[in-house]
């Protein structure tokens, strides 16, 4: 298949192309996003691979289907960036990445905690200045604290298992509870108020929905421990940013580990080090002492990049080969 990537970065190129031995695929890298302006660019190829800041609205879906693509392959486990009733519409298949390492983002949310709760970013700046002072670097046990975690899908099982072995007491909450999971790791499931009202910290594993759209509101801010730590690695929009910040200036709560930005679209992946950015709450999250900011890297080791890049490729290889859609989101009902 002619497949053209848009969004590519040096750091999976290689990985790509590794892959790619066995499948014998034509694929170009671009690196522009996905979006109105340039989904002209896909005329002529069979496919298009796209990633979590793409956006593959029904103009865009219009355009590939015009341009003769066929599939639309996602690099990714989230789709809260395609129009899946367009695609369904224009019979265009959305394939994805449904699972890869879940422990490379479960892994991240832990050091961004640790980091945090510890206050290591301060630390390692001020030693390097040779400042040895320990003053305002108290941070918490985790042992014996509660966690709450939100979403028990591949990531919040990870999640919940490292918690329990550093002690924790863990709470859970998930659309669909697994009694024998629960059973089994020590993990109680309760509702999401009682998780938010009961937890030191709260790490968020659910896909962005119109039932998780903003679940983490000023109503839901209001009832959080006082000085919990919150962390989000799974979709900006899970969080009102604007009700956060306010939490944050009234010392609502403790912190707030971020991989994930509402508004990260054209602002994350890029190296805006001398433009400098324009989103004032970006702007201001940056400027608080207990915020952590990385931007969408969470699923960025080794082993996660090599099962994105063999799980992608063979998508599009079932497609071509076989005629049979493997992965394939499907479009929820209308309505
Ligand atoms: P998964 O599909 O295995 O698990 C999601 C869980 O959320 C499921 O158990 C589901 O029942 C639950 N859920 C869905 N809607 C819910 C609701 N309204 N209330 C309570 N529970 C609900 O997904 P996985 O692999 O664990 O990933 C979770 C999310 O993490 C992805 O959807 C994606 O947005 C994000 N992600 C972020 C990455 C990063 O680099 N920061 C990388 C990979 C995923």
């Amino acid at each position: 298949m002619r497949i053209l990537f848009f969004d590519t970065h040096r750091y999976e190129k290689d990985v790509f192309r590794a892959a790619n031995g066995e499948h014998g695929h034509d694929i170009v890298f671009a690196e522009v996003r996905l979006g109105p302006e340039t989904a002209g660019l896909a005329a002529g190829y069979d496919a298009v691979c796209s990633f979590v800041n793409d956006r593959v609205s029904a103009p865009v879906i219009r355009t590939l289907k015009d341009g003769g693509v066929r599939a639309i392959a996602l690099r990714c486990a989230g789709f809260n960036h395609v129009d899946l009733q367009a695609a369904a519409a224009a019979g265009i298949p959305v394939l994805r990445v449904p699972a890869y390492s879940p422990h490379a983002v479960a892994e991240h949310a832990l050091a961004l905690l640790l980091t945090l709760n510890r206050k290591i970013h301060r630390a390692h700046a001020r030693v390097r200045e040779l400042n040895f002072s320990l003053e305002g670097l108290v941070g918490f046990d985790l042992c014996g604290k509660t966690v709450g975690i939100v979403g028990t899908g591949n990531i919040g099982r990870v999640m919940c298992r490292i918690f329990r072995g550093l002690g924790c007491q863990v709470l859970a909450h998930d659309l669909y509870p697994d009694g024998q999971f629960a059973a089994t790791e020590g993990v109680r499931y309760v509702s999401l108020e009682e998780l938010l009202g009961a937890s030191d910290v709260i790490s968020l594993h659910v896909p962005l929905n119109k039932g998780t759209h903003h679940m983490i509101d000023a109503a839901s801010l209001a009832r959080l421990k006082p000085g919990v730590i919150l962390v989000n690695t799974g979709r900006g929009a899970l969080i009102d940013t604007h009700a956060l910040i306010h939490a944050l200036k009234k010392k609502q709560i403790g912190g707030a580990c971020l991989d994930v930005y509402e508004e990260e679209e054209g602002v994350f992946f890029e190296d805006l080090s001398e433009a400098g950015i324009s989103d004032d709450q970006l702007a201001r999250l940056l400027t608080f002492p207990n915020v952590l900011v990385t931007s969408h890297q969470a699923f960025l080791t080794t082993e996660a990049l090599q099962q994105i890049a063999a799980t992608t490729l063979s998508n599009l290889s079932s497609l071509e080969k076989h005629g049979v859609l493997v992965n394939q989101v499907e479009a929820p009902p209308a309505g």
